[in-house]
């Protein structure tokens, strides 16, 4: 894992749209993952911003969601496909037939899982995944004692989840879904690179679990420390419990230049 640690979350999510713009104008067909939540917000208005000063295309990419909830229609206030609308979607030029979100009213859990996985390997397999963590440690909405082999699939919310959520549904838990259609650890894994980002103290603790405990499926974040490609972008409240802090900012300080894409 590399573990880059900026001043801020606006620092932190620049660094992490330098590397999916890198990705994009080199590979103009790239199979980007997305999530949602307030975490990748300043990132997508980074990307917004380079699509239209810079020319970054879309018009190639394609996307697949993590996950979305299990009950709510697309257009619902709170659904992750309106979320990835608003906040990214119809600010870019990408197709619609390229975007991917799981469809949370679908009848047949099980089959719309299997056809997700199967369109994602029919796109070449993701690229780079992007990603927050839970305060629980969950990706995705992989809660903690998630199989790390486990692919797409429902879920049940731990009441942690419900809690950290509530603040999007008016403070109101009784609104917010119990069950959800995630993309598996085993999906994630899979994809070439992971950006995970994670800004503010109240990811310290899971931040710190996921990069210097033990690899565990009670965290199941912990898992990115066997991916080949991972880079994890902090904020200083979000770096505050890790041990090794001032030996990850060395390493970043000490990069070759080569090998700085962000
Ligand atoms: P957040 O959620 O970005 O809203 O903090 C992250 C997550 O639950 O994965």
């Amino acid at each position: 894992m590399e573990v880059i640690i900026k001043q801020n979350a606006e620092a932190g999510s620049h660094a992490a749209a330098a590397a999916v713009a890198r990705l994009i104008r080199e590979q103009p067909d790239a199979v980007l993952g997305l999530a949602t939540g307030s975490t990748p917000l300043i990132l997508y208005k980074e990307l917004i911003r380079m699509h239209r000063e810079e020319g970054l295309d879309f018009s190639r990419v394609t996307t697949f969601n993590l996950d979305e909830y299990v009950g709510l229609p697309a257009g619902h206030e709170q659904s992750y496909h309106r979320f990835m609308q608003e906040n990214f979607f119809c600010h870019i030029n990408i197709k619609p037939e390229n975007v991917h979100i799981p469809d949370g009213m679908t009848t047949d859990v099980p089959a719309f899982c299997a056809d997700y996985e199967q369109a994602i390997a029919e796109a070449g397999g993701i690229d780079l995944q992007v990603l927050g963590i839970g305060s629980d440690g969950h990706v995705g909405f992989n809660e903690p004692t998630s199989s790390f082999a486990s692919r797409t699939r429902i879920k049940t919310l731990t009441r942690q989840t419900v809690a950290d959520n509530a603040r999007f549904f008016n403070g109101d838990e009784s609104k917010v879904p119990h069950h959800c259609i995630t993309m598996g650890i085993g999906t994630i894994m899979d994809a070439r690179m992971v950006l995970m980002l994670a800004f503010g103290g109240n990811k310290a603790e899971a931040v710190a679990a996921m990069v210097e405990g033990p690899v565990a499926a009670v965290m199941p974040a912990s898992i990115l420390q066997h991916h080949p490609c991972a880079k994890v972008f902090v904020d200083e409240p979000a770096a505050e419990r890790l041990k090794l802090a001032d030996y990850y900012r060395w390493i970043y300080d000490n990069k070759p230049g080569w090998q700085k894409d962000c």
